[in-house]
């Protein structure tokens, strides 16, 4: 486990602001998954989106972990770090031809969402094995912005085009994938069984199939008091699925945030207080550039301040400099904040980095991996 002591030196060594990843806490979590569904035959493809530094991908294969990709620009790092082209799945979403061929010419198995994306692999690549990404239109996820399985989301074929589907694709390619993700943050393992059951209700009409990806969504603990979803009831659901169907599958999850969003902290210095009308500021060197969650998903990222944690709290506003409301925390109570102290956003190893830009023109955050008690510089520069 990573101390306060150790993210206030590495603070001090390399500056503010800075992601810190506990590569013990990516293991626990990989271990932790993998056990949960070691009663039935499965793969773990990371998703990739959720952080993408060379370095945690290296740890992550090193465990075992494939990978699931969503641009091209992701599978050519993910084939740099060293996955194989089988180990790596591409799920992407309105991809173009280009795109499409670059899959193709990797050898890289497509999920593919899209009607018109299906008629460009068969008239381009007949005889080729894809994965069909299902809409089971069911709304799931802890926020409207990531439920990606609702009637009205862009993601995914329609469950009424599948027939059609089968019609005109008769024995030109296989389908042997099956495929949904219903979103992040789902609380709920009995709203990811309704999901997975009607993909496990379409197995009999896919001849070819040898893989069911149920995706991922699995929520993580964000505030102290909130509920890990509950895996091992959902790892049953599946099992019980599973004897029902005479069919051998090897099923794929593709988890996120449940292996890397709880090892990683992102560190920000304060740069000033600032009572307003009604409310007290506290103004860090970042913004939204660095974390977007809060901004963009209302998500809660616990905050402490590790320069000064046992005092008696205060209510604040935590707030970015960008010139924009951003703000990582409202009327957050803290232990006692001033000037330079370095507050610590826990929660912060999945869609941080990988979603941070230079808005502004302000530079990314460093990244430090910290492993066995050694700390790393892993910036991609
Ligand atoms: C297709 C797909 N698979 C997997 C994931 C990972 O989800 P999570 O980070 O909630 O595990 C996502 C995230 O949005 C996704 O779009």
């Amino acid at each position: 486990m990573i101390t306060s002591q150790i993210l206030l030196e590495i603070s001090q060594k390399y500056g503010t602001p800075v992601y810190i990843y506990d590569a013990s806490k990516i293991r626990e979590q990989y271990y932790k998954f993998q056990n949960v569904f070691s009663s039935f035959s499965h793969e773990i493809h990371y998703a990739m989106k959720a952080n993408e530094n060379i370095y945690l991908l290296d740890l992550l294969k090193k465990l075992g972990a494939k990978i699931d990709a969503v641009s091209t620009e992701e599978i050519q790092r993910a084939l740099q770090v060293g996955f194989l082209s089988k180990d790596i799945t591409y799920t992407p979403s309105f991809p173009s031809t280009n795109e499409l061929d670059f899959a193709m010419e990797n050898n890289i198995k497509i999920h593919i969402g899209e009607i018109y994306a299906l008629e460009y692999i068969m008239k381009n690549y007949p005889g080729i094995s894809l994965g069909l990404r299902i809409n089971p239109a069911n709304s799931i996820g802890g926020n409207q912005k990531i439920a990606t399985a609702h009637a009205d989301s862009k993601f995914g074929i329609p469950l009424k085009d599948l027939n059609y589907i089968r019609e005109f694709i008769q024995d030109k390619i296989k389908i042997d994938t099956l495929h949904i993700h219903t979103g992040s943050d789902v609380k709920s393992w009995s709203d990811l069984a309704n999901s997975a059951q009607i993909l496990f209700e379409q197995v009999k009409d896919f001849p070819d199939l040898k893989y069911l990806d149920l995706g991922s969504g699995f929520k993580v603990k964000y505030k102290p008091d909130d509920v890990e979803i509950d895996l091992e009831s959902y790892a049953k659901f599946i099992e019980n699925q599973l004897n029902k169907i005479n069919k051998k599958i090897v099923i794929q999850f593709e988890p996120g945030k449940f292996l890397v969003s709880e090892a990683g902290y992102l560190l920000v210095k304060v740069n000033g207080i600032k009572q307003g009308y009604r409310k007290k500021f506290v103004g860090v060197n970042s913004g939204f550039h660095h974390l977007i969650r809060p901004m963009y998903y209302d998500a809660y990222h616990e905050i402490v301040n590790i320069s000064n944690p046992q005092d008696i709290a205060e209510t604040y506003d935590i707030v970015g400099q960008l010139c924009e409301e951003d703000t990582f925390a409202y009327n957050r109570e803290i232990s006692k904040i001033k000037p330079d102290d370095v507050l610590a956003v826990k929660n912060a190893g999945a869609y941080g980095f990988s979603m941070s830009s230079e808005y502004n023109l302000r530079n990314k955050p460093k990244e430090i991996m910290v492993d066995d008690g050694k700390i790393y510089d892993i910036s991609v520069t």
